[in-house]
């Protein structure tokens, strides 16, 4: 046997070192070092159990604790040797503790396996990324309420097909926006309830012969259950992919807000603009301010659910129990996890900064019509078929198109030559404010619905806190 195959903890059955390209190829630490704290903990915990149930001496657990304690202060600092003969973090934790405390190191491992471990220390590693991007949710949902509370009365035109459709008020947008990420958050937290269950115990696939307990160890660990089925335990990666899945929503959702601000942004529209520090110039063209960020996140979009698509093929077809596929699932899931917090980070810093140019966006509302519903609403009111209104309505626009006039800027005679039970009262209704005012029921566009549902949305992102 070489030297180098006796230095793998399995080299025991091997007579050849591995292939030095087969040996960087299969290993993950260079991806997986970033569990070392989890896994540093999965072992605390299991050692503090086999201690417990007397697999371990009382003096064998302390030594193994203050090693690890000791191994993870030099990985904090900068110091620990990283070997990619060692495969992995699991083994390279597992070989630095034999060269601290000796024999000792070595028992650590009784009754668990690899397959076991990595699959907490990812389920641990999750579940504190889940709770990080709620909290970023949270504190962009929260300069949403305060933009929408800020600009409740604000007109801007509402789109349909990107054509000007009715008025909506900012502040409603702005609320369209928290509502799509409320059910992110409610995708998360349940999508936590699966993450944090915990698989050690499984051993390799089939359980183990020591007499662990596994309830002590979930309790060391926090976590809320326990995997009922080893080879599941082992195997199990739904919980990685519904929450790259409900990444990708997240991503979508950010999409499309950047789709807007990058619309909104432009000359042609300037319904808002962003602070500089959130903008890039161009190198030829003096005059631009690009806004750089919502693009960004608009692109990365693309790799969130890259992972998506990767995650699921790994997992495709893959016969029970552990397979060295599963290795594959760490780079998707942690490069989810860093884009989607840093995409919602840099949305929940932006966003309160935004700036309203009010009236470029009235301007826009006043242009194309926007309170021709109104008008044919009004006409039904006035005991006209609604079918019938609508088709004076549409030849009043005609009209308006014709004359360069929207139908507020219409005289009363010139409105009465489409329907004689048009009165002055007309006009109420084809103000901007007339418009986004009538709209006042739950869920509709008017300013004093919009404030009352940022008093709902503020007692529900308090009760987070909590
Ligand atoms: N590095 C491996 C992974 O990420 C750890 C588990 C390895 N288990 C094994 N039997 N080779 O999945």
């Amino acid at each position: 046997m070489t030297d180098q195959s006796k230095d793998k903890p399995w080299g025991g059955r091997f007579s050849e070192a591995t292939d030095a390209f087969v040996e960087a190829f299969t290993a993950s630490v260079t991806f997986d070092q970033k569990m070392a704290n989890q896994d540093i903990n999965g072992s605390i915990a299991h050692a503090t159990m086999l201690a417990e149930v007397g697999v371990l001496t009382h003096d064998e657990k302390q030594q193994i604790i203050d090693g690890l304690e000791e191994i993870r202060q030099e990985i904090a600092q900068g110091n620990f040797n990283w070997s990619v003969s060692l495969e992995d973090v699991h083994m390279n934790i597992e070989a630095r503790l034999t060269d601290k405390i000796g024999i000792t190191g070595k028992k650590l491992h009784t009754g668990r396996s690899r397959n076991d471990q990595v699959a907490t220390d990812i389920r641990l590693y999750l579940r504190e990324a889940i709770d990080g991007i709620l909290s970023e949710i949270t504190r962009l949902q929260t300069g949403l309420v305060g933009l929408a509370e800020r600009e409740a009365d604000t007109i801007m035109p509402g789109f349909t097909h990107l054509q000007t459709a009715q008025p909506v008020t900012f502040g409603h947008h702005m609320l369209a926006w928290y509502e799509m990420l409320s059910r992110d958050y409610e995708r998360l937290v349940d999508c936590r309830k699966r993450v944090n269950r915990m698989p050690l115990g499984s051993a390799a696939l089939a359980g183990t012969t020591y007499p662990i307990n596994r309830e002590i160890t979930a309790k060391l660990l926090g976590f809320e259950g326990i995997s009922e089925n080893s080879l599941d335990g082992v195997s199990d990666r739904d919980f990685a992919i519904e929450f790259v899945s409900a990444g990708s929503l997240i991503m979508t959702h950010l999409s499309r807000f950047s789709e807007e601000l990058v619309l909104w942004t432009s000359a042609q529209f300037n319904f808002i603009e962003l602070p500089d520090r959130f903008c890039t110039g161009s190198s030829i063209m003096p005059q631009k301010k690009n806004p750089d960020v919502p693009e960004l996140v608009r692109g990365k979009t693309g790799r969130v659910n890259g992972n998506l698509i990767a995650l699921l093929t790994l997992m495709k077809g893959q016969p029970l129990a552990y397979n060295k596929d599963n290795q594959e699932d760490k780079e998707p899931l942690f490069d989810t996890i860093e884009t989607v917090y840093d995409c919602l980070r840099a949305y929940g810093d932006m966003i309160p900064a935004i700036e309203v140019n009010h009236d470029s966006m009235r301007e826009a509302a006043l242009r194309g019509f926007s309170t021709a519903t109104d008008l044919a609403d009004y006409l039904v009111k006035k005991g006209v078929a609604f079918r019938d209104s609508h088709e004076v309505v549409g030849k009043a626009v005609r009209y308006g198109l014709d004359i360069n006039k929207d139908l507020a800027e219409m005289s009363l005679e010139e409105l009465q030559g489409f329907s004689d039970v048009i009165e002055t009262s007309v006009f109420d209704v084809l103000t901007l404010e007339g418009s986004v005012n009538a709209r006042d029921h739950l869920g509709g566009t008017a300013p004093a619905q919009v404030k009352a549902a940022t008093v709902r949305a503020r007692k529900v992102l308090q009760a987070r806190e909590l």
